[in-house]
Protein backbone atom coordinates (compact mmCIF):
# COMPACT_ATOMS: atom_id res chain seq x y z
CA UNK A 1 0.00 0.00 0.00
CA UNK A 2 1.78 3.16 -1.30
CA UNK A 3 1.66 6.08 1.00
CA UNK A 4 -0.57 9.87 0.05
CA UNK A 5 3.00 11.47 -0.39
CA UNK A 6 3.35 8.77 -2.62
CA UNK A 7 0.40 8.93 -4.81
CA UNK A 8 1.15 12.48 -5.31
CA UNK A 9 4.47 11.88 -6.61
CA UNK A 10 5.82 11.93 -10.05
CA UNK A 11 5.92 8.28 -11.30
CA UNK A 12 8.56 7.18 -13.51
CA UNK A 13 8.82 4.27 -15.80
CA UNK A 14 12.48 2.38 -16.40
CA UNK A 15 12.61 -1.04 -18.63
CA UNK A 16 15.98 -2.80 -18.30
CA UNK A 17 15.90 -1.85 -14.84
CA UNK A 18 17.16 -4.49 -13.10
CA UNK A 19 20.73 -3.80 -13.58
CA UNK A 20 23.34 -1.11 -15.08
CA UNK A 21 22.24 1.86 -16.76
CA UNK A 22 18.87 1.02 -16.43
CA UNK A 23 19.36 0.52 -12.57
CA UNK A 24 20.85 3.34 -11.79
CA UNK A 25 18.61 5.29 -13.40
CA UNK A 26 15.80 4.23 -11.35
CA UNK A 27 17.77 4.94 -8.02
CA UNK A 28 18.79 8.32 -8.99
CA UNK A 29 14.82 9.31 -10.26
CA UNK A 30 13.77 7.67 -6.58
CA UNK A 31 16.20 9.84 -4.61
CA UNK A 32 14.58 12.44 -6.46
CA UNK A 33 11.38 11.76 -5.71
CA UNK A 34 9.82 9.57 -8.15
CA UNK A 35 7.66 6.50 -7.77
CA UNK A 36 9.53 4.29 -9.63
CA UNK A 37 8.21 1.32 -11.66
CA UNK A 38 11.44 -1.03 -12.74
CA UNK A 39 10.77 -3.32 -15.62
CA UNK A 40 13.07 -5.98 -16.47
CA UNK A 41 12.83 -9.50 -18.50
CA UNK A 42 11.12 -12.19 -16.68
CA UNK A 43 14.52 -14.36 -16.64
CA UNK A 44 13.54 -16.98 -14.30
CA UNK A 45 10.57 -17.95 -16.06
CA UNK A 46 11.97 -20.65 -18.52
CA UNK A 47 10.87 -21.26 -21.91
CA UNK A 48 8.67 -18.10 -21.65
CA UNK A 49 11.59 -15.73 -23.13
CA UNK A 50 13.71 -16.34 -26.11
CA UNK A 51 17.12 -16.40 -25.50
CA UNK A 52 19.60 -13.49 -27.48
CA UNK A 53 22.15 -15.42 -28.93
CA UNK A 54 25.53 -15.89 -28.28
CA UNK A 55 26.79 -14.30 -24.70
CA UNK A 56 24.98 -12.03 -23.69
CA UNK A 57 22.53 -13.07 -20.89
CA UNK A 58 19.92 -11.12 -19.21
CA UNK A 59 19.62 -9.90 -15.99
CA UNK A 60 17.65 -12.53 -13.08
CA UNK A 61 14.30 -12.01 -11.12
CA UNK A 62 16.50 -11.28 -8.36
CA UNK A 63 18.87 -8.92 -9.63
CA UNK A 64 15.21 -6.55 -10.41
CA UNK A 65 14.40 -6.95 -6.70
CA UNK A 66 17.17 -5.90 -5.62
CA UNK A 67 17.41 -2.77 -7.64
CA UNK A 68 14.04 -2.30 -6.92
CA UNK A 69 15.22 -2.29 -3.11
CA UNK A 70 17.66 0.05 -3.99
CA UNK A 71 14.96 3.04 -4.69
CA UNK A 72 14.88 3.97 -1.33
CA UNK A 73 11.55 3.02 -0.87
CA UNK A 74 9.59 4.01 -3.66
CA UNK A 75 11.14 1.27 -6.47
CA UNK A 76 7.94 -1.48 -7.56
CA UNK A 77 9.23 -4.23 -9.94
CA UNK A 78 7.45 -5.48 -13.29
CA UNK A 79 8.39 -8.35 -14.77
CA UNK A 80 7.93 -8.11 -19.04
CA UNK A 81 9.88 -8.21 -21.41
CA UNK A 82 10.08 -5.69 -24.02
CA UNK A 83 9.76 -7.40 -26.94
CA UNK A 84 5.94 -8.67 -26.02
CA UNK A 85 3.19 -5.74 -26.70
CA UNK A 86 0.41 -7.17 -24.71
CA UNK A 87 2.78 -7.85 -21.76
CA UNK A 88 4.37 -4.42 -21.85
CA UNK A 89 1.04 -2.92 -21.83
CA UNK A 90 -0.45 -4.57 -19.20
CA UNK A 91 2.38 -3.26 -17.03
CA UNK A 92 1.77 0.18 -17.96
CA UNK A 93 -1.67 -0.37 -17.16
CA UNK A 94 -1.06 -1.72 -13.92
CA UNK A 95 1.36 0.96 -12.86
CA UNK A 96 -1.41 3.98 -13.80
CA UNK A 97 -4.26 1.48 -12.14
CA UNK A 98 -1.88 1.76 -9.00
CA UNK A 99 -0.07 5.17 -9.07
CA UNK A 100 -2.80 7.09 -11.44
CA UNK A 101 -0.14 9.20 -13.58
CA UNK A 102 2.91 8.52 -16.13
CA UNK A 103 5.13 11.53 -16.04
CA UNK A 104 8.77 10.08 -17.08
CA UNK A 105 9.35 6.95 -19.24
CA UNK A 106 13.01 5.79 -19.77
CA UNK A 107 13.54 3.18 -22.18
CA UNK A 108 17.14 1.57 -20.91
CA UNK A 109 16.14 -2.43 -21.55
CA UNK A 110 19.17 -3.35 -24.24
CA UNK A 111 20.89 -6.45 -25.59
CA UNK A 112 24.11 -7.46 -27.86
CA UNK A 113 24.41 -10.28 -30.70
CA UNK A 114 26.83 -10.30 -33.48
CA UNK A 115 29.92 -11.40 -34.06
CA UNK A 116 29.99 -12.01 -38.18
CA UNK A 117 29.53 -9.31 -40.85
CA UNK A 118 26.17 -7.94 -41.98
CA UNK A 119 26.51 -10.87 -45.01
CA UNK A 120 27.00 -13.83 -41.92
CA UNK A 121 24.55 -12.33 -40.13
CA UNK A 122 21.65 -14.78 -38.45
CA UNK A 123 17.73 -14.43 -38.85
CA UNK A 124 18.14 -14.62 -34.73
CA UNK A 125 21.04 -12.45 -33.82
CA UNK A 126 18.92 -9.66 -36.46
CA UNK A 127 15.31 -10.01 -34.98
CA UNK A 128 16.75 -10.31 -31.43
CA UNK A 129 18.57 -7.35 -32.01
CA UNK A 130 15.73 -5.29 -33.70
CA UNK A 131 12.81 -6.41 -31.25
CA UNK A 132 14.58 -5.95 -28.12
CA UNK A 133 16.78 -2.46 -28.80
CA UNK A 134 14.08 -1.21 -31.20
CA UNK A 135 11.15 -2.46 -31.50
CA UNK A 136 11.17 -2.77 -27.41
CA UNK A 137 11.52 1.30 -27.23
CA UNK A 138 8.37 1.57 -30.08
CA UNK A 139 6.49 -1.29 -27.64
CA UNK A 140 6.86 1.08 -24.22
CA UNK A 141 6.74 4.40 -25.99
CA UNK A 142 3.38 3.46 -27.90
CA UNK A 143 1.93 2.14 -24.08
CA UNK A 144 2.57 5.22 -22.40
CA UNK A 145 2.38 8.19 -24.55
CA UNK A 146 -1.44 8.68 -24.58
CA UNK A 147 -1.38 8.50 -20.82
CA UNK A 148 1.04 11.30 -20.53
CA UNK A 149 -1.34 13.28 -23.03
CA UNK A 150 -4.13 12.77 -21.28
CA UNK A 151 -2.25 14.34 -18.35
CA UNK A 152 -3.80 17.66 -17.37
CA UNK A 153 -2.03 20.88 -18.57
CA UNK A 154 0.78 22.34 -18.63
CA UNK A 155 2.52 18.94 -19.09
CA UNK A 156 6.02 18.35 -18.16
CA UNK A 157 6.41 14.76 -19.35
CA UNK A 158 10.23 13.19 -20.42
CA UNK A 159 10.37 10.26 -22.89
CA UNK A 160 14.23 9.11 -22.70
CA UNK A 161 15.24 6.37 -24.90
CA UNK A 162 18.95 4.59 -24.31
CA UNK A 163 20.53 4.28 -27.87
CA UNK A 164 23.91 4.28 -28.16
CA UNK A 165 27.43 5.11 -29.99
CA UNK A 166 26.40 2.63 -32.50
CA UNK A 167 23.20 5.02 -32.87
CA UNK A 168 25.72 6.95 -35.02
CA UNK A 169 28.67 4.82 -36.17
CA UNK A 170 28.47 1.87 -37.70
CA UNK A 171 30.03 -0.83 -35.12
CA UNK A 172 32.16 -4.10 -37.50
CA UNK A 173 30.30 -7.47 -36.39
CA UNK A 174 27.25 -5.71 -35.24
CA UNK A 175 25.99 -4.56 -37.80
CA UNK A 176 22.02 -5.79 -36.40
CA UNK A 177 22.46 -3.95 -32.88
CA UNK A 178 23.56 -0.58 -35.12
CA UNK A 179 21.10 -0.19 -37.59
CA UNK A 180 18.64 -1.07 -34.54
CA UNK A 181 20.50 1.99 -32.38
CA UNK A 182 19.56 4.28 -35.62
CA UNK A 183 16.82 2.93 -35.35
CA UNK A 184 16.02 4.39 -31.96
CA UNK A 185 17.46 7.88 -32.65
CA UNK A 186 15.11 8.15 -35.63
CA UNK A 187 12.51 6.95 -33.68
CA UNK A 188 13.07 9.16 -30.94
CA UNK A 189 13.64 12.57 -33.14
CA UNK A 190 9.75 11.45 -34.83
CA UNK A 191 8.00 11.26 -31.18
CA UNK A 192 9.80 14.38 -30.86
CA UNK A 193 7.98 16.46 -33.91
CA UNK A 194 4.70 14.59 -33.19
CA UNK A 195 5.01 15.94 -29.54
CA UNK A 196 5.37 19.49 -30.88
CA UNK A 197 4.39 21.78 -27.86
CA UNK A 198 2.58 18.98 -25.94
CA UNK A 199 5.03 19.77 -23.13
CA UNK A 200 6.37 16.25 -23.31
CA UNK A 201 9.64 15.70 -24.80
CA UNK A 202 11.54 12.69 -26.50
CA UNK A 203 15.40 12.23 -26.38
CA UNK A 204 18.17 9.85 -26.24
CA UNK A 205 21.19 9.47 -24.59
CA UNK A 206 23.95 7.85 -26.23
CA UNK A 207 26.42 5.83 -23.84
CA UNK A 208 29.62 5.09 -25.35
CA UNK A 209 31.83 1.94 -23.60
CA UNK A 210 30.16 1.81 -20.30
CA UNK A 211 31.12 -0.87 -17.54
CA UNK A 212 28.27 -3.31 -17.31
CA UNK A 213 27.36 -6.93 -18.24
CA UNK A 214 26.43 -6.02 -21.71
CA UNK A 215 30.11 -4.62 -22.31
CA UNK A 216 31.42 -8.01 -21.11
CA UNK A 217 29.21 -9.55 -24.03
CA UNK A 218 30.71 -6.98 -26.56
CA UNK A 219 34.09 -8.15 -25.20
CA UNK A 220 33.68 -11.85 -25.51
CA UNK A 221 31.86 -10.75 -28.96
CA UNK A 222 34.63 -9.60 -30.48
CA UNK A 223 37.28 -12.06 -28.56
CA UNK A 224 38.80 -9.62 -25.92
CA UNK A 225 39.47 -10.96 -22.82
CA UNK A 226 38.55 -7.80 -20.70
CA UNK A 227 36.16 -5.04 -21.38
CA UNK A 228 38.64 -2.55 -20.11
CA UNK A 229 40.37 -2.45 -23.79
CA UNK A 230 37.40 -0.89 -24.62
CA UNK A 231 39.06 2.24 -22.77
CA UNK A 232 41.16 3.25 -25.82
CA UNK A 233 38.01 4.46 -27.58
CA UNK A 234 37.28 6.58 -25.58
CA UNK A 235 39.34 10.13 -25.28
CA UNK A 236 38.54 10.31 -21.56
CA UNK A 237 40.75 6.63 -21.58
CA UNK A 238 38.48 5.22 -19.41
CA UNK A 239 35.31 2.96 -19.03
CA UNK A 240 32.12 5.29 -18.56
CA UNK A 241 30.47 4.10 -15.41
CA UNK A 242 26.70 3.53 -15.75
CA UNK A 243 25.88 6.27 -13.28
CA UNK A 244 27.49 8.91 -15.07
CA UNK A 245 24.53 7.69 -18.19
CA UNK A 246 22.10 7.88 -15.35
CA UNK A 247 23.00 11.21 -14.17
CA UNK A 248 22.94 12.76 -17.60
CA UNK A 249 19.35 11.04 -17.92
CA UNK A 250 18.31 12.56 -14.63
CA UNK A 251 19.03 15.58 -15.76
CA UNK A 252 16.75 15.18 -18.80
CA UNK A 253 13.94 14.46 -16.54
CA UNK A 254 14.10 17.55 -14.81
CA UNK A 255 12.84 21.34 -15.79
CA UNK A 256 16.11 22.36 -16.37
CA UNK A 257 16.11 21.06 -20.32
CA UNK A 258 12.48 22.87 -21.38
CA UNK A 259 13.72 23.02 -24.89
CA UNK A 260 14.82 20.34 -25.46
CA UNK A 261 13.50 17.36 -27.73
CA UNK A 262 14.27 15.15 -30.60
CA UNK A 263 17.91 15.12 -29.36
CA UNK A 264 20.42 12.29 -29.13
CA UNK A 265 22.81 13.31 -26.33
CA UNK A 266 26.14 11.50 -26.53
CA UNK A 267 27.59 10.68 -23.09
CA UNK A 268 30.62 8.65 -24.62
CA UNK A 269 33.87 9.95 -23.28
CA UNK A 270 34.38 11.50 -26.58
CA UNK A 271 33.81 8.11 -28.64
CA UNK A 272 36.32 7.86 -31.64
CA UNK A 273 36.05 4.01 -32.88
N1 LIG B 1 27.28 -0.93 -21.73
C1 LIG B 1 27.60 -0.25 -22.80
O1 LIG B 1 28.77 -0.11 -23.16
C2 LIG B 1 26.52 0.41 -23.62
C3 LIG B 1 26.92 1.27 -24.65
C4 LIG B 1 25.95 1.90 -25.41
C5 LIG B 1 24.61 1.68 -25.14
N2 LIG B 1 24.24 0.84 -24.14
C6 LIG B 1 22.80 0.66 -23.92
O2 LIG B 1 22.51 0.92 -22.57
C7 LIG B 1 21.31 0.23 -22.23
C8 LIG B 1 21.50 -0.45 -20.90
O3 LIG B 1 22.46 -1.50 -21.06
P1 LIG B 1 23.56 -1.82 -19.95
O4 LIG B 1 24.87 -1.48 -20.52
O5 LIG B 1 23.14 -1.24 -18.65
O6 LIG B 1 23.51 -3.42 -19.95
P2 LIG B 1 22.78 -4.46 -18.97
O7 LIG B 1 22.78 -5.75 -19.69
O8 LIG B 1 23.36 -4.41 -17.62
O9 LIG B 1 21.29 -3.86 -18.87
C9 LIG B 1 20.30 -4.11 -19.83
C10 LIG B 1 19.05 -4.54 -19.10
O10 LIG B 1 18.03 -4.80 -20.08
C11 LIG B 1 17.37 -6.00 -19.72
N3 LIG B 1 16.77 -6.63 -20.89
C12 LIG B 1 17.42 -7.28 -21.89
N4 LIG B 1 16.52 -7.76 -22.75
C13 LIG B 1 15.29 -7.42 -22.28
C14 LIG B 1 13.97 -7.64 -22.73
N5 LIG B 1 13.72 -8.33 -23.85
N6 LIG B 1 12.95 -7.15 -22.00
C15 LIG B 1 13.18 -6.47 -20.85
N7 LIG B 1 14.41 -6.21 -20.38
C16 LIG B 1 15.45 -6.69 -21.08
C17 LIG B 1 18.47 -6.87 -19.11
O11 LIG B 1 17.91 -7.93 -18.33
C18 LIG B 1 19.26 -5.86 -18.31
O12 LIG B 1 18.76 -5.70 -17.01
C19 LIG B 1 21.02 -0.70 -23.39
O13 LIG B 1 19.98 -0.17 -24.18
C20 LIG B 1 22.31 -0.74 -24.14
O14 LIG B 1 22.12 -1.04 -25.52
C21 LIG B 1 25.17 0.20 -23.37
Amino acid sequence: MESQTERDAPVAIVTGAARGVGAATAARLALRGYTVALIDIPAEAPGRVAPVPGPYVAATGSDLDLAAASCVGRGHAWAADVRDDIAVSAVVESVLERFGRIDAVIAAAGAVAGGAPIWETTNDVWRSMIEINLTGVFNIARATIPAMLASPEPRNGRFVAVASAAAHHGLPQLGAYSAAKHGVAGLVKALAAELGSSGISANAVAPGSTDTAMLQASAAIYGLSDPRDFADQARIGRLLDPDEIAATIEWLCTDAPAALTGSVIDVDGGFRP
